[in-house]
Formats: structure tokens, C-alpha cells, sequence
């Protein structure tokens, strides 16, 4: 894993409650070697003093753009240019806001327009906020925009509440930081990925269907950190309300039957296949063609079995790697390994369910990995975040494979 030793960090404090914990996280990237200056937004100084910063960074800290000191040092495109990383922790709803509008309205975000360095983001605010449909779209304009996201974590909140808005540990956001600076081995070919996202849809008459509560948050995320490691990826669909991350191809299907079809027509060409959906294991034998009356007090539907699309593709001749999920409600461990071998896979990303705040329709997911040689636990963390593991961990996997 690459680290962060020697690296030119620009940490960005904005204006929230967690920045108290900013000097910690200061002495913990310096003692991993890496040269930090910190820039803070002006709000950031009514949490934490520029002079405990500059006491714990050896350095001069900045906060105005227009600072005739700080320009005449260093000025702020010579700062852009310095870093070879901007983390920005902790990164409030304002400063998310901001910068997913382009706006140079302080120093920070300027710094951000101005570098070509990768930026992180350490979100922290109240779970509500981070909640909200206004942070989650300003969240997935920077990831399209090429912003890392690190966490946030859940936990008990500075306000009392408990949720999804913490801002990580040091250590914690360290150790991310520097998983998401390690490139995925270098593949001397572009690879096609393809994910299966979202619920599926067996319709029982034209306004009726069986279906589940899969929001398709997880695939999108992983379509999205495929895509920006430089795949191609098709996303095949089930009925999801999100928008396509930019440069994956999508195909919407309704049933499992569509996706099944969707999945063999373009399977021939993949490396890599990841199952993420939530296919309805059943559909009714039939489907009525005129909505259907409530004319017996009982009503008996009868089920067929769906085919296993992942088993399906894990079984071919010369089947891609092969990722599948597990959504449990208990005995994780021991159905994920089942679920390895029953379907000849070469990873299992399993998850508990029901369990609030994390895994279907949530913004959180914590994954335990189990391979023939994997058992690792991620998270609990992000989508996004987890997504970008994944997409590490299951890039060196396949080159582990094909290169033995
Ligand atoms: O056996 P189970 O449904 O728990 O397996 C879940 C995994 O299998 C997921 O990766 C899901 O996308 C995939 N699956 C599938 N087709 C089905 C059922 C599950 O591809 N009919």
C-alpha cells in the first residue's frame, strides 16, 4: 500500500465542531512523514486556533486569500501546486456546498480549483444534514467531478444524535487515505466491468408487482469507483431513482428475466462481473394483461423460481471474476462462504440486513469480503467510500488470478 510518507498535504479545516480534533490528525500525518500545511476556512477558527495548527504543523497557517504575508511566502497558486493532496477534514455541509458549485469564495475552495492534485473530502456534520437530498447531490457532483470522499463514519454525534455524519478517526481516515492513494495494479488493457444494481420488478398485472427495497445506492457506487479507475463499465439496471454515474453505460431492465437476457447479451466481452442486485428470487407464472380485480375474499399467486443471473455467468466456459453479494439478516460468515462456493464465485461481498442506518436503502454499508484467500471486513463507512475499497481490492484480485 502506498503511503502518504513524504507527500506536500494541504489539510483544509472548515468551520464544524470536529476540527478540535484537526491538531490530533496534524501530528498523526506527520508521523507518518508527510509535510502538512493547513489552510482553514474563516469559520474554522471558531473551533480551533490557527496557533495550535501552526504550533503542531511547524508551519505558517493560512486562512485569507488576500493575506499580503501569506502571498508574498507562498502564494495560493504556488500553494495548489505545492500539494501533492488536499484533505479537507472536517468538510461541512457549507464547504461540500461550495465546492460543488465551483465557488472560489475562500481560500480553500480556491486552492481546490486551482490544484491538480486529488482531493479528499472528510465529511462531518449532523446526520440529518448529511441526509439531506441537497448534500447527497452536492456529494455526487464532487465524486463525478473526481473529489475522494473519506467516510463519513456513524456514531454519536457532537449534537447528541446518533447516526451517519461523524467525521473519521485519524487513524481511521489515514489508513483510507492511503488505500485510495495506492493505485490498482496497472492492467495493460482497459477492462469491462459489469454490475448488476437495484431491485428487479415481476409485474403480476400492469400496476401490480413483487419487488424489495434495494435503492441500487450500492451498485451505482461501484459502477462509479470502476469507472474512475479507468474501466469501462456497464451498469444494468433494475427501477432505480439515481442518476447514471458519468461515463458508465447504462441498460434499465425491469424484470429478472430482462436482466438475465441483458446480462447474456453482453457478457461475452466482460472481465469482470459484479452482482449487486437484489433479483427477486420469484415471479408470478403469470401476468395478467388487465389490472387485476378484488373479487374473492382470497386471492393464491403462484411463484416460479427466477434463474440465478450470477450463477449463471460464474458457470460459463470461460466465465470473468466473479463478485457476488449476500444481504443476511444473521450467520454471515457461514453464508458467504456457502454462497463462494454453491456459485463458484471469487469473491462474496456479504452484509447484514436490517440492521438501522446500514445496508438496504441506506446510506451506509459495512462488507465482510471472504475469498479463497480474502477475509476482510470494510467498513462501516460510505457507499462510496466502501465502493472504492472494493474496487481496489477486487482489481488486484483479478490480477492476482490471471497473472497465476
Ligand atoms: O442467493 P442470494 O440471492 O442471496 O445471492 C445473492 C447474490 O446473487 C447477489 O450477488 C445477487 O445479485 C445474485 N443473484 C442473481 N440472480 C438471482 C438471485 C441472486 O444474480 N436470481
Amino acid at each position: 500500500m502506498e503511503s502518504i510518507n513524504s507527500k506536500n498535504i494541504i489539510l483544509g479545516i472548515s468551520g464544524g465542531i470536529a476540527a478540535y480534533k484537526t491538531p490530533e490528525l496534524v501530528r498523526r500525518l506527520k508521523d507518518r512523514g508527510a509535510n502538512v500545511r493547513v489552510v482553514m476556512t474563516p469559520n474554522a477558527n471558531e473551533f480551533v486556533t490557527a496557533l495550535s495548527l501552526q504550533a503542531v504543523s511547524g508551519m505558517p497557517v493560512r486562512t485569507e486569500i488576500l493575506d499580503t504575508e501569506g502571498e508574498s511566502g507562498m502564494d495560493h497558486i504556488d500553494l495548489a501546486r505545492w500539494a501533492d493532496l488536499i484533505l479537507i477534514a472536517p468538510a461541512s455541509a457549507s464547504i461540500v456546498s461550495r465546492l460543488a458549485t465551483g465557488s472560489a469564495s475562500d481560500l480553500l475552495c480556491t486552492l481546490c480549483l486551482a490544484t491538480e492534485a486529488p482531493v479528499f473530502l472528510a465529511p462531518a456534520m449532523n446526520r440529518v444534514m448529511w441526509g439531506k437530498p441537497a448534500t447527497k447531490r452536492n456529494v455526487s457532483q464532487l465524486l463525478d467531478d473526481g473529489f475522494l470522499v473519506l467516510g463519513p463514519g456513524v456514531g454519536h454525534q457532537a449534537c447528541g444524535e446518533t447516526g451517519s455524519g461523524r467525521m473519521l478517526d485519524p487513524l481511521d481516515m489515514i489508513k483510507l487515505l492511503e488505500e485510495q492513494i495506492s493505485k490498482p495494479p496497472a492492467v495493460n488493457k482497459i477492462l469491462e466491468v459489469m454490475i448488476t444494481a437495484g431491485p428487479t420488478w415481476e409485474a403480476l398485472d400492469p400496476v401490480r408487482g413483487i419487488t424489495n427495497a434495494s435503492s441500487g445506492k450500492m451498485g451505482y457506487e461501484i459502477a462509479r469507483a470502476f469507472q474512475q479507475h479507468g474501466c469501462s463499465v456497464t451498469l444494468i439496471s433494475g427501477p432505480c431513482n439515481l442518476d447514471t454515474p458519468s461515463g458508465v453505460r447504462r441498460i434499465d431492465v425491469t424484470s429478472a428475466a430482462d436482466m438475465f437476457n441483458a446480462v447474456h447479451t453482453n457478457v461475452s466481452k466482460i472481465q469482470i462481473f459484479i452482482g449487486v442486485a437484489a433479483v427477486a428470487d420469484y415471479r408470478p407464472v403469470n401476468t395478467e394483461s388487465q389490472k387485476m380485480k378484488k373479487n374473492a375474499s382470497e386471492m393464491t399467486i403462484t411463484l416460479v423460481r427466477n434463474p440465478d443471473i450470477l450463477a449463471s455467468v460464474a458457470s460459463l466456459a470461460e466465465p470473468p471474476f466473479c463478485v457476488g453479494f449476500a444481504a443476511e439478516t444473521e450467520n454471515l460468515r457461514n453464508y458467504a462462504v456457502s454462497k463462494l462456493n454453491k456459485k463458484k464465485l471469487d469473491l462474496v461481498a456479504a452484509n447484514i440486513v436490517g440492521q438501522e442506518n446500514l445496508g438496504f436503502n441506506a446510506e451506509d454499508n459495512a462488507l465482510l469480503l471472504i475469498g479463497k484467500d480474502t477475509d476482510q471486513q470494510l467498513g462501516p463507512a460510505s457507499k462510496a467510500t466502501l465502493s472504492r475499497q472494493l474496487c481496489t481490492i477486487v482489481l488486484k484480485k483479478y490480477e492476482e488470478k490471471n497473472s497465476t
